[in-house]
């Protein structure tokens, strides 16, 4: 099953722990969007809260819900695959935008390789 459709099973990752920073829909002054809403399954979820750690484990995932002018515009996620992380970006139907490694997500999340294993939201504990 693809990324989109995996996020979207069961309940969906609206169910799922949000990015401790980033408790509710919080505004972004990012070219993301306008507002944004983060949340992270379960393996990101206990290593956000676990031991020290300089990579987040295989399997994690967390996804982005972005508002343009109050309604979604598009849907970004990261997962982690064989050590990388596959980065995606889809309009709010779900269409795929951008997938794989993006050089465009690379770039801007770059600074954040070494301090959050490249994600912005989240800290690595230490
Ligand atoms: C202009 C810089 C920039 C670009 C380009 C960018 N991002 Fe981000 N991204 C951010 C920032 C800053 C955040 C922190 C949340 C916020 O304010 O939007 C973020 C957050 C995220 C998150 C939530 C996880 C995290 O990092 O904490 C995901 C998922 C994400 N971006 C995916 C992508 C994907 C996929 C692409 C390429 C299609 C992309 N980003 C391109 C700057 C960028």
């Amino acid at each position: 099953m693809d990324l989109w459709n995996r996020v979207r099973a069961d309940a969906g990752y609206r169910s799922w722990a949000h990015a401790p920073r980033y408790p509710f829909k919080m505004a972004s002054n990012t070219a993301h969007g306008s507002e944004v809403e983060v949340f992270v399954n379960a393996p990101l979820a206990q290593a956000i809260d676990g031991k020290p750690a300089t990579a987040w484990p295989e399997g994690s995932i967390i996804v982005k819900d972005i508002y343009s002018r109050r309604s979604l515009s598009h849907v970004a996620a990261m997962e982690k695959r064989g050590g990388k992380w596959f980065w995606a970006e889809f309009d709010a139907e779900g269409e795929p935008i951008y997938s794989g490694e993006p050089a465009i997500c690379l770039d801007c999340h770059r600074p954040r390789q070494k301090t959050g294993d490249w994600l912005y939201t989240v800290e690595l504990p230490r």
